[in-house]
């Protein structure tokens, strides 16, 4: 079966933090899984360009928009290229492909689609409308520093309002399946109460950045209405053959702030449009720093290229999949970083590879010999890959890293060495292979470079000494 994943595409008004890196990191656990069970994948990222929000920002900078969106999707490609995400493709909403497209289905989209006045608040940072009834009242004071802008103006809407039932009920019979539970019945409890029209675009005359409204040159399209789209422009919609071949997505990945868009207007759109809603969507949770939002202005951010420069791209993994829960929210500090690299990543699985590579160097010179892979259960790995329980995976895969370093204190190799039981020497030795390369297995969708590293540190039967230790051991970072 084919399968398609997918993450949110970023804004690019500002640079790509670690927020932006979990949820690609995240993705691409899933794309590499279903590539190891042998299905053909397509697996897409990208960057939101358009908006209000970005232009304002060119304007800031004294750019234009399109030098802006240009610079800085650059910096988003280069932070999936750094984290070894392996994307298949990379959308970007200024793409010809994508405005062209995002017209035709607009177009097919007319049925729902009606004129009217819009009269209410906009908020920019969010890039959302707002109607007066759930306004905040500081924020519609001119003077505050994320104050909402005013409209009253002619829009486009969208009858969103005709699909609160039928959404609900592909949500209830689990045909659009939402993890973690709490955000199901969080967006349950908004379709309940029923979905407004939305406004789907804005005058030319405010806002010149975006895909202009086919038919109606006065207008552009509202940014998020276009965004969604890219999960079927990008992959040819109407008419291309990876289109017919995998849509539905399998599963969309994008964070808690942007469920209503992807639970509701988004699968709106795609019935619409006659179209199957994705199989499941996946929200995770923020990540805080020390405990606090992550904020330029309280100085607390640490960018991902920092990360990696200093432990890795793995360790970079590591960290993000497994100690930021997969249903929550999560904290990153350096303290706890560490304490994972040192404890877990050097301690546990380096020092597994490395004392049994060591010993088969020492008492076999390096002759590992017939290896029977090691079939431990790992049927719980799957199931929580696809609930994208990540954290909850490589828990079980740590299980069999521990189990291991057990066997090997148990069984002491030094001392059956020293007793000259050659044969089962040999056997343990090769017992211990055996585990590291289902361990390799296991891990290769969440450390594609260190399952490389162990299969080729035990490749064809022998042991390919490296004069570099998996995870060396690293000093504190001053924070
Ligand atoms: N452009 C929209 C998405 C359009 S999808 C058709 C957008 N961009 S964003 O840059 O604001 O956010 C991109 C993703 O990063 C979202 O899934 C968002 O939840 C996630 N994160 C932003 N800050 C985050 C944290 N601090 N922690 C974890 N994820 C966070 O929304």
């Amino acid at each position: 079966m084919n399968y398609y994943v997918t993450t949110s595409i970023p804004y690019v008004n500002g640079e790509p933090h670690i927020g932006h890196a979990l949820e690609f990191v995240m993705a691409d656990v899933l794309a590499r899984a279903a590539r190891q069970e042998g299905k053909p994948t397509i697996f897409c990222t990208g960057t939101d360009e358009h908006g209000t929000k970005i232009a304002q920002k060119a304007v800031s900078l004294g750019l234009a928009p399109k030098q802006l969106v240009d610079k800085m999707s650059e910096e988003f490609r280069d932070l999936a290229h750094l984290l070894n995400v392996s994307n298949d493709r990379f959308i970007r909403t200024t793409d010809k492909g994508h405005e062209q497209r995002a017209q035709l289905i607009w177009k097919a989209l007319e049925h729902d689609i009606y004129k009217a006045k819009y009269t209410g608040w906009y908020d920019v940072k969010e890039e959302t409308f707002i109607p007066e009834s759930q306004a905040d009242p500081e924020r519609m004071k001119p003077d505050h520093p994320q104050a909402y802008q005013k409209l009253e103006e002619e829009n486009y809407f969208f009858k969103l309002s005709g699909y609160s039932d039928k959404i609900r009920a592909a949500i209830e019979s689990g045909t659009f399946k939402i993890v973690p539970e709490t955000r199901r019945n969080e967006i349950l409890a908004v379709l309940r109460k029923g979905l407004d029209d939305i406004s789907i675009s804005r005058p030319k005359e405010k806002l010149e950045w975006g895909i202009p409204v086919p038919g109606d040159k006065s207008q552009v399209m509202y940014v998020w209405f276009e965004a969604l789209m890219n999960y079927i422009t990008v992959l040819g919609y109407p008419e291309h053959k990876d289109f017919k071949e995998y849509w539905p997505a399998q599963t969309q990945v994008v964070g808690k702030d942007i469920i209503r868009f992807h639970a509701a207007i988004w699968p709106a759109m795609l019935y619409s449009l006659g179209l199957p809603l994705p199989q499941q969507l996946y929200v995770h949770g923020f990540i805080t720093m020390n405990g606090e939002k992550m904020s330029k202005s309280i100085g607390n951010v640490v960018s991902p290229k920092e990360i990696v420069a200093k432990y890795g791209v793995d360790a970079f993994r590591y960290y993000f999949l497994r100690h930021i829960p997969s249903y929550n929210d999560g904290d990153f500090t350096w303290e706890a970083f560490e304490a994972a690299y040192n404890n877990e990543l050097a301690n546990e699985l380096g020092n597994a590879v490395q004392r049994t590579a060591a010993m088969i160097l020492k008492y076999q010179n390096g002759i590992v010999g017939e290896v029977s892979p090691a079939q431990h259960d790992s049927a719980q790995v799957g199931e929580a890959i696809a609930q994208c329980r990540f954290d909850r995976a490589l828990d079980e895969i740590w299980d069999q890293v521990r189990g291991l370093n057990q066997y090997i204190d148990e069984e002491k190799p030094w001392a059956i060495a020293k007793e000259g039981d050659t044969d089962h020497l040999r056997e343990v030795l090769a017992y211990q292979v055996g585990c590291l390369l289902e361990i390799a297995d296991l891990l290769t969708p969440f450390l594609p470079e260190t399952s490389d590293k162990i299969r080729a540190t035990f490749a064809e039967g022998l042991v390919h000494p490296t004069d570099k230790t998996l995870f060396p051991k690293a000093e504190q970072t001053q924070e």
